[in-house]
């Protein structure tokens, strides 16, 4: 039995879980920062990293504290180094240095966006290594929209990205232009109950074989939502309909995305599914991913809505699987941004 500390400060989240034996939560906490940032409309690195540092050491005792246990009860402690912002990363890092020094617990370095693959994998009582590999994996959050042949919990190979925006990057981007508040995605899939998805015909674009495009899109909606008049703060077109622009919007990107999954799937022979991200906590894309696994007849992995944003218990999961291989860092561990 082995019990990891994760410990997550990419980007806007501070997180800290406990989870044991790479699948069960023991006690996780998320101080999310969407208040701090959402006056600017989006992340503010120098804040995100001050705050960070506020919120991790109390996060860590109230998560211990949860679990009711201490420091001596972890065997190894899991920490995001890539991607992300180097400055938040490093407030994760220099805390997850400090505790190893401290306690002599060994240090294991995590990918976040492996970390969001490995969360998907632990939904249900399913044990990741048994997945039915390899995986169609597509990562869909606010800084990054990739497909990836995933052929084991730390083993993924990347074979399609976006050439522009992330996809919740393009959601949140979308959601400025509609004059709603940031972060966009959870807005967007809400108002996009209320509205008819065919509308308004936006561009499904394709480019290359497995890669992604959201510019023409969201220039599509800038140009539907407001006329000719685009500039910043303008108002939106009198008949223009708010909810019909986010259901058509998402729509067009959640086609995109499940259609370069399969083709993913395709291009691999893959015996399963998964979708992860921040944006995989978005309904239309979820309902879609299911229907396309269930028509193909393979399983998909899909994280629980609250695993699919930021966390630390995705760090803690994949910390649990690498630290069983081995995987060991020194004093000199560093943040990779890219
Ligand atoms: O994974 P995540 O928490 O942080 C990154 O690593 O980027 O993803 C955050 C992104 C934001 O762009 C947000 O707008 C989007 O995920 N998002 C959603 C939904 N919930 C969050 N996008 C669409 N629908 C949602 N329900
Ligand atoms: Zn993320």
């Amino acid at each position: 039995m082995t019990v990891v500390l994760g410990i997550e400060t990419s980007c806007d989240e501070t997180a800290v879980a406990l989870v044991r034996d790479g699948v069960e939560v023991l006690a996780q906490r998320v101080a999310s920062q969407v208040d701090l940032h959402a006056r600017f409309g989006g992340v503010i690195p120098e804040l995100a990293s001050r705050s960070h540092l506020e919120v991790l050491f109390p996060l860590l005792e109230s998560t211990l504290d949860d679990a009711r246990l201490q420091l001596d009860d972890v065997d190894a402690l899991a920490v995001t180094v890539r991607p992300g912002l180097v400055g938040c990363l490093l407030v994760g890092l220099g805390a997850a240095k400090g505790l190893a020094l401290a306690t002599g617990l060994p240090l294991v370095p995590v990918d976040h966006v492996h970390a969001h693959v490995y969360g998907a994998l632990m939904e249900g009582a399913r044990r990741p290594e048994d997945a039915p590999w390899p995986l169609a994996s597509l990562v869909v959050s606010g800084g990054h929209t990739s497909l990836y042949e995933s052929r084991a919990p730390s083993e993924h190979r990347e074979i399609g990205r976006t050439l522009d925006d992330a996809a919740g990057e393009a959601y949140d981007k979308v959601a400025a232009v509609l004059g709603l508040p940031y972060p966009g995605g959870p807005v967007i899939d809400r108002l996009a109950g209320d509205g008819d998805a065919r509308a308004y015909a936006f561009p499904r674009s394709k480019v290359g074989t497995l890669d992604f495009s959201f510019s023409g899109i969201k220039t599509a909606v800038l140009y539907a939502a407001r006329g000719p008049n685009t500039a910043r703060g303008a108002p939106l077109l009198p008949d223009a309909s708010v909810p019909d622009l986010a259901a058509s919007f998402q729509a067009a990107v959640v086609d995109v995305l499940v259609a370069r999954l399969l083709e993913a799937a395709d291009a691999i022979g893959a015996g399963g599914l998964l979708v992860c991200g921040g944006v995989a906590a978005n309904s239309a894309l979820r309902a879609a991913a299911q229907a396309a696994a269930e028509a193909r007849g393979v399983p998909l992995f899909l994280p629980s809505r609250a695993l699919a944003t930021d966390n630390a218990v995705m760090v803690a999961g994949l910390g649990h699987h690498l630290f069983a291989e081995g995987v060991r860092a020194g004093l000199d561990l560093d943040a990779a941004p890219r």
